[in-house]
């Protein structure tokens, strides 16, 4: 494992020849560049995307070895025919797609906040779906949001934040999922006797398409605070992938969280980073995974899993 102090950097990535894995929301920003680089260590990549087309166009400027995938995470029967068309092994799978501060409270196919359904639920679904297929470990990207001010939290009571919406509380709430996600996966797989690791990443701050709600917000402080935010603070997304990058490939304790090891983890190298407090309890981490279950009907594999330990 290499320290923060040695500057990780995509050419420390080992060989990855003769591994497959999948990246959700590889189209653009943070996924597009996890993919050049893996792919660029020989890794066979599965880049998914929820417009096949706009899929193609990226992959179409990636060297190496990818290939295309239909995966709109927030509808979970696009995810359950995601899930079904996949066989063999999969090394790794990184849950890296998700949307932010969407301006009005906008639903899912299945009627789930749209920022808490993709980010967190989608992906929840996803995991589960293809655990018994993978062989190494899951990746989740999450965010310096879920510490935002306010104390993001679940809101188990009003999850859609129905009459309480706002698109930043919205977008903390599912990124603090994310982390909750990865302790509880993580502690399942342990406890299942699985070799799976689960792990979670974030980028800091990175120029991407993520930001364009915020871009447009009809609020103009919202607007400049974006704007100023991207110009001073975001960095390339090749830098932005690197935690992600780190943590698919890099040999680390389960339930990690690793992001930019720079002044206020907005950039830098990858390095192990804290959580909140929120994020690091393990009873709401729990609690979200059989609320989780619950709402995508789909369950931790754990007979599958044994089996196979
Ligand atoms: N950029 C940052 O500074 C930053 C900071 C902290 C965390 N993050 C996290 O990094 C991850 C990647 O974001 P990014 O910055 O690279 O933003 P991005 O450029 O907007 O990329 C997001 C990707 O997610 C996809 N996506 C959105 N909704 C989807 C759905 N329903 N089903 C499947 N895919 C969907 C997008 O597809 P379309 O092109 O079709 O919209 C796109 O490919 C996110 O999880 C984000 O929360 C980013």
């Amino acid at each position: 494992m290499a320290t923060a102090s040695s500057k990780w950097k995509i050419t420390d990535i080992p060989d990855q020849t003769g591994r497959t894995v999948v990246v959700t929301g590889a189209n653009s920003g943070l996924g597009l560049a996890t993919v050049e680089a893996l792919a660029g260590a020989g890794a066979h990549v599965v880049l998914t995307a929820r417009d096949v087309k706009r899929g193609e166009a990226a992959a179409a400027t990636v060297p190496g070895s990818v290939e295309v995938r239909r995966l709109d995470l927030a509808d979970l029967a696009s995810v359950r025919e995601f899930a079904a068309g996949w066989h063999g092994d999969l090394d790794v799978l990184i849950n890296n797609a998700g949307v932010m501060n969407i301006p009005k409270p906008t639903l899912t196919k299945d009627g789930f906040e749209m920022q808490f359904g993709t980010n967190h639920l989608g992906h929840f679904a996803l995991t589960n779906l293809l655990l018994p297929h993978i062989t190494d470990r899951v990746v989740t990207v999450s965010s310096g949001a879920h510490k935002a001010p306010g104390s993001p939290r679940i809101h188990f009571d009003n999850r859609n934040l129905t009459g309480e919406y706002a698109p930043m509380k919205a977008y903390s709430q599912s990124k603090l999922a994310n982390l909750l996600f990865t302790l509880e996966l993580h502690r399942r797989l342990t406890e299942a006797g699985s070799p799976v690791c689960a792990l979670a990443a974030h980028p800091g701050a990175a120029k991407s398409n993520l930001s364009r709600h915020s871009m447009q917000d009809s609020r103009v402080l919202m607007r400049v605070g974006s704007r100023l935010a991207q110009w001073l603070l975001a960095q390339e997304t090749q830098a932005g992938a690197l935690p992600t990058l780190y943590a698919a490939v890099e040999d680390l304790p389960g339930a990690s969280y690793v992001g930019p090891d720079g002044f206020g983890e907005f950039r830098g190298a990858p390095t192990l980073v804290g959580r909140s407090k929120a994020a690091s309890d393990p009873t709401t981490a729990r609690r979200l995974w059989t609320v989780s279950e619950e709402l995508t009907g789909t369950a931790f594999p754990e007979q599958a899993l044994t089996a196979r330990a």
